[in-house]
């Protein structure tokens, strides 16, 4: 596990797309997994600002998103399809039919996951999963629990994922209760992850999830048994964790 603090914000932008610029690089037909909230929002500009001066091009990449709330139209303001859209697909050079969100609005929840598994097996998995960090230590949309979920699933939303989330919408009541997502086993397979996380809000967790022990109740923590994954914070996040740091 490589654990980078950087030395601000906007260096763990920088740092978190030349990560990826990398991967797509060395393998422009690569699938990448991506990740909504608010802490990627500046990598993704960092990507568009590359892209646009012909640094980086994703036209022959496939992504896969996370999770998706269940209810929501791709349309929503607040569905995650809308927010890849508007942070990054609208503005690179990608082939929209190859970036795949799980489908929020279709209630047959056994069909939609199945299928969501089916389409990473036949991409041939995820070369490069990048992650944000909930309060409460999830991934994607895997809350604490009893176990780890292996694959992609519905999952009902945690009161506090509830509580963190409605900030985006107009009230807590529009915040939808459940959500579609990747399973630990589904992100634990992708062969690289990279977690960014921002702000001192987000510092215990950061500590927790992975210097402390292993356990679905900080889903987080299973990234520890991840044979390569990489943590970048800003120094507000990473504010506990200094004796553990990597930096190079
Ligand atoms: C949502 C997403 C997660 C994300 C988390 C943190 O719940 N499902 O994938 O990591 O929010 O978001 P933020 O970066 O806004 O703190």
């Amino acid at each position: 596990m490589e654990f980078i603090i950087t030395d601000s914000p906007m260096d763990m932008n920088v740092r978190a797309a030349a990560l990826i610029e990398d991967y797509l690089r060395a393998d422009p037909a690569c699938v990448l997994g991506l990740a909504t909230g608010t802490t990627p929002i500046g990598l993704y500009k960092k990507l568009v600002d590359d892209c646009a001066e012909g640094l980086v091009h994703f036209d022959q990449a496939t992504t896969f998103n996370l999770d998706e709330y269940c209810g929501l139209d791709p349309r929503h303001q607040q569905s995650y399809r809308y927010f890849m859209n508007k942070h990054l697909f609208d503005h690179v050079d990608i082939d929209k039919s190859k970036t795949f969100v799980p489908e929020g609005i279709n209630k047959d929840a056994h069909s939609v996951c199945a299928s969501y598994e089916q389409a990473i097996q036949a991409a041939g998995g995820i070369d490069m999963q990048l992650l944000g960090l909930g309060s409460n230590g999830h991934i994607g949309f895997n809350e604490p629990a009893e176990a780890f979920p292996v694959t992609t699933h519905q999952v009902e939303l945690s009161d506090t994922t509830i509580k963190d989330n409605s900030r985006l919408f107009d009230s807590i009541e529009d915040v939808p209760r459940r959500a579609y997502t990747m399973g630990i086993g589904t992100i634990m397979a992708a062969r690289s992850v990279l977690v960014v996380a921002e702000g001192a809000h987000k510092a215990a967790i950061v500590k927790e999830a992975f210097f402390g022990p292993v356990t679905p109740q900080v889903p987080a923590s299973i990234l520890q048994f991840h044979p390569c994954v990489s943590i970048m914070v800003d120094p507000a996040a990473g504010a506990y964790c200094k004796e553990y740091l990597t930096n190079r």
